[in-house]
């Protein structure tokens, strides 16, 4: 019989049995005991149901989406039924192509995405008419409250944010968690001019259209900006994307930040998630926007190039100093949304807004002539009704119909009309109210002018509007990019494993994909119950009591745990307990979420074994023994060792009243080897777009569930709409949706589910097993920066580049850069050591794949030997000018000193039958990106062709 673990793991057999001996262990449990500390070693199997075939996990599947009930979304709330173009979703969502890659860090092979990107700030650029746009947000809330974050930081006045009474519930209440940490105080109000003139406010949040549907008048929306700015006040529209094809534009009445989701653009509702925020920002804000930014720059041929820009402002360069803690975003919905709107156009994209909003306007005749008007007469596609006393009856009876809509309160019924409702919905909605549909006339309306500034005007939003051509359109861009559908992508610490197809499918259900996050918890039934048997899985494989999936990204996780932690301190009386101790090469969301959870950051040293320094661990403790809050420290460390003394530590920091956050991004070295919630830790996120299988979608989706022992619990996240998706004592909400990014949650509970107890732990063994592999094969030519005192790592290693770069003047770029012409994505770069690469080889690679790799290492550890020995000069080699494009190595004028063969087929090149052997070489779109010249000259969105014209 097929067995998943089999399919999924690289090395079995013969093969694992050649890698065991070049390691020097008997079987993968010797290894696993040489490698993990016997004071954490697990001496059990992981508590989890027997392994399904994938048969068998799909039909289960099929059975948890068939129990949701996803009707008609008519809620709204930030959800709106749209449809997805199938030539998108089978191009992109379901394309390895697409969601194997991982964050454009190697911008040379990522230049379809990046383009993609580009699109994405581009188009929300011209909707919101602000000039600057970041590449995706997590999700509209905390689109909001980092935009609110960003006026705090740059207004400089006031303590106070001002939110229009009719923001969406959730980003309000994922505003007040993130002020709770800060310090500033958050005021709703439904006169926001009048509000602006009580309070001395640093923000002002304007939700339009707002949560009941309302639209303000222009000439209120100028007053309300006018009012902030004679106050200095930033003006923060949190604005919905479709809507603005037919309204003014934010930047157009004064505001100086909008936010929001792209949800609507084609991509699934997903029970709440993943979906992209979205950011756009005035001129002079750009360099405070959080998140990545995608910037134009060139390669050294002339050639146009994309990158990602000013990462100078991120977390891994600025730490707790960061605009935020963003590190995964939502690249693969940024791109989904984008080609949404490449593929329909302006026009396209305004008629549908223009068709939604004409059915709303007959629907409001229709509820009308019955006697029951919606409340305002400005509106786009929402309208909020009044059903005195009989609201829960309205909705129940459009709930027997197939349709859902919102309970606004026991008198007020909330109706969203979306792309995908239909006549017989509306028919129905009218029913639900005791009416007929009867009517074809209008009622009420925008409310405002129709928006007279022209967007989506580059060619790019205007050419591939025939199927044939989007398609090719896709293809292309996909083509330009390296993701694991052509090779091992060996980034240390990101774990770029397989995503399995079995496991992808499940996510394109209809009961999966099309229900509403609002939705009553009756008809979310398929989900509760996945929702809790992850939550259960989690915790047995972690050895934690509880978990928590609603962040939606590790970062999140990060902030969720430490505001556990905050807020348990604060439940014992100690107040005073705000430090985070941070060993210096820990990643640098964790120092940015600390400053985000209100902690104050103290480094603890590295010992020369690459551990943390216990002697400075134990002055840092008593220096700060009555403001200690907690440690983070990431396990097995990043220097990807097992730190034998990680138990002392945990004990140290609980003898000091402190508690301890253990990253959890490594755990893909520790299924069913050890526990942390069971060595000492009390706190961790995951990483399931590491560990268990979620593709990483070339930066996002992510999911980072929070895990923490029994007495954090009470503090885990909540959410304001869903009673059941966190503790009544929590701090709030984290994300917009109850769940996080539900959606993609099938993936993990397919693999987990295929896996089973012993495939997990194979599948952390094997992880180690490769890694270990890649050392000895590589270890004479590339010093091992950190092994334990066996001389083993966990399941990723770092290679010191640093003794070849002074010997050869080689740079870690250079040889980052000589592996796309062997064809491999580079390892991670400089983190934490810089000069170094991280090897992460994950479980799922194959011993030809790991030999094709170390000979490609040991071909370039050949070739820095040549340039140190004067064959070739330091600054015109193989190395300095990687990677190279087709287009240099087939120039007519070759004039290296080192042969045209070398530059372009550095690997061979065998042709014929790729069964045989024969190998395609894949080439960059460009040469080496220039970075700087990209963030001299700053570039956000599509240029023009002209721009391009000699
Ligand atoms: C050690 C570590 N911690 C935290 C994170 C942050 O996770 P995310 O990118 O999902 O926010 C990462 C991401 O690469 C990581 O490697």
């Amino acid at each position: 019989m097929d067995v998943f673990v089999d399919r999924h793991l690289g090395v079995i057999g013969e093969d694992r049995r050649h890698m065991l001996d070049a390691v020097g262990y008997d079987d993968l449990d010797a290894l696993a005991s040489a490698v993990v500390p016997a004071t954490i070693l697990m001496d059990r199997a992981l508590d989890l149901p027997e392994a399904l075939t994938e048969a068998e996990a799909q039909a289960r599947l099929s059975g948890l989406a068939a129990a949701n009930t996803p009707g008609r979304a008519m809620i709204g709330l930030g959800y709106y039924g749209t449809i997805t173009p199938a030539v998108i979703r089978r191009n992109v969502l379901e394309n390895p192509g697409w969601y194997t890659a991982y964050t454009p860090y190697q911008p040379e092979i990522s230049q379809g995405r990046l383009e993609a990107l580009l699109n994405f700030q581009t188009m929300v650029a011209d909707l919101t008419g602000l000039p600057s746009s970041g590449a995706s947000l997590l999700d509209e809330g905390t689109a909001v409250a980092e935009a609110v974050a960003l006026a705090r930081r740059t207004t400089r006045k006031g303590s106070v944010v001002l939110l229009d009474a009719g923001l969406l519930p959730q980003s309000a209440a994922v505003v007040r968690t993130r002020a709770l940490a800060l310090g500033y105080d958050v005021v709703e109000a439904a006169d926001l001019v009048e509000g602006l003139q009580r309070h001395d406010a640093f923000a002002v949040v304007v939700q339009t259209p707002d949560a009941d549907g309302r639209v303000r008048r222009l000439d209120e929306l100028e007053l309300i900006a006018a009012k902030a700015h004679e106050n200095g006040t930033t003006v923060i529209a949190a604005a919905d994307l479709l809507a603005l094809t037919l309204l003014t534009p934010p930047a157009e009445w004064g505001a100086d930040v909008a936010v929001g989701t792209t949800q609507r653009f084609g991509v699934p509702l997903f029970f709440g998630g993943p979906h992209a925020g979205y950011i756009a920002v005035r001129e002079g804000l750009e360099r405070q926007m959080p998140g990545r930014l995608v910037g134009l720059s060139v390669d050294p041929h002339g050639a146009p190039a994309l990158r990602l820009a000013l990462q100078t402002r991120e977390q891994h360069i600025r730490r707790e100093k960061a605009t935020s803690n963003i590190c995964t975003a939502q690249v693969l919905l940024a791109v989904a949304a984008s080609m949404y709107a490449v593929y329909h156009g302006p026009q396209g994209l305004k008629a549908i807004a223009q068709d939604i909003h004409d059915r709303t306007r007959r629907l409001a005749a229709n509820l009308a002539a019955h006697g029951t008007p919606p409340e305002h007469e400005a509106f786009f596609d929402t309208l909020t009704v009044s059903a005195p006393g009989r609201a829960r009856d309205v909705v129940a009876a459009a709930r027997a119909s197939g349709v859902h809509l919102r309970l606004v309160d026991e008198d007020r019924v909330g109706i969203s009309v979306g792309e995908d409702t239909t006549a017989s919905d509306l028919h129905a909605v009218v029913a639900a109210f005791g009416g007929v549909w009867d009517t074809d006339a209008v009622w009420g309306g925008l409310g405002q002018d129709l928006r007279t500034s022209s967007y989506l005007t580059h060619p790019v939003f205007n050419t591939y509007t025939s199927e044939t051509e989007m398609m090719r359109y896709l293809r292309s861009l996909a083509d330009r990019d390296f993701g694991l559908d052509r090779g091992m992508i060996p980034l240390g610490s990101c774990t770029m494993k397989l995503n399995p197809a079995a496991s992808m499918e499940p996510i394109s259900y209809p009961g999966f994909a099309n229900l509403h996050p609002f939705v009553p918890a009756s008809d979310a039934v398929g989900y509760a119950q996945l929702i809790d048997d992850l939550e259960r899985w989690l915790s047995a494989v972690t050895g934690y009591d509880r978990v928590s999936l609603q962040p939606n990204a590790g970062s999140q996780g990060e902030f969720a745990g430490l505001m556990a932690v905050r807020s348990y301190h604060l439940s014992r009386g100690d107040a005073a307990r705000d430090v985070c101790l941070i060993p210096a090469s820990a990643h640098g969301t964790n120092a940015a979420s600390a400053a985000m959870a209100g902690m104050k950051v103290v480094v603890v040293g590295t010992a020369p074994d690459g551990s943390v320094d216990m002697t400075d661990l134990r002055a840092k403790i008593a220096a700060h023994a009555d403001r200690l809050s907690v440690i983070m420290v990431t396990y097995p460390s990043t220097h990807g060792v097992f730190e034998e003394q990680i138990t002392e530590v945990c004990a140290l920091v609980h003898e000091a009243g402190g508690q301890v956050y253990v990253d959890g991004a490594n755990l893909n070295a520790q299924m069913g080897l050890s526990q942390p919630g069971k060595f000492g830790a009390d706190v961790s996120h995951l990483n399931l777009h590491k560990t268990f299988a979620i593709p990483h979608g070339g930066g996002g989706p992510g999911v980072g569930p929070v895990a923490v022992r029994e007495h954090l619990a009470p503090f885990l996240p909540s959410h304001p709409l869903r009673s059941d998706a966190g503790p009544a004592t929590s701090y709030g909400p984290v994300s917009s949706a109850p769940f996080g990014s539900a959606g993609v949650l099938p993936i993990t509970w397919a693999f987990i589910a295929m896996m089973g107890a012993a495939g997990l732990k194979a599948a952390s063994q094997t992880a180690v097993l490769n890694a270990n592999y890649l050392v000895a094969r590589l270890k004479d030519r590339y010093p091992i920066l950190y092994t334990a005192e066996s001389g083993l790592v966990a399941h990723e290693c770092i290679l010191d580049l640093r003794p070849m770069t002074k010997a050869t003047g080689v740079t870690v770029d250079d040889v980052a850069k000589r592996l796309i012409d062997y064809g491999f994505h580079a390892p991670t770069m400089s983190f934490p050591v810089a000069g170094t690469l991280m090897v992460e080889p994950t479980e799922s690679e194959s011993l030809t794949e790991l030999d094709r790799f170390a000979d490609a290492m040991v071909a370039i550890a050949d070739e820095a030997e040549a340039v140190a020995s004067g064959t070739w000069p330091a600054d015109d080699n193989p190395l300095h000018n990687a990677p190279h494009t087709l287009e240099q190595c087939v120039a007519d004028a070759w004039t290296h000193p080192y042969p045209r063969t070398l530059a372009a087929f550095p690997a061979g090149q065998k042709r014929g039958l790729i069964a045989l052997g024969a190998q395609d070489r894949y080439w960059p779109a460009v040469g080496r990106v220039d970075n700087a010249h990209g963030d001299r000259n700053l570039i956000c969105s599509c240029p023009p062709p002209e721009a391009y014209e000699d």
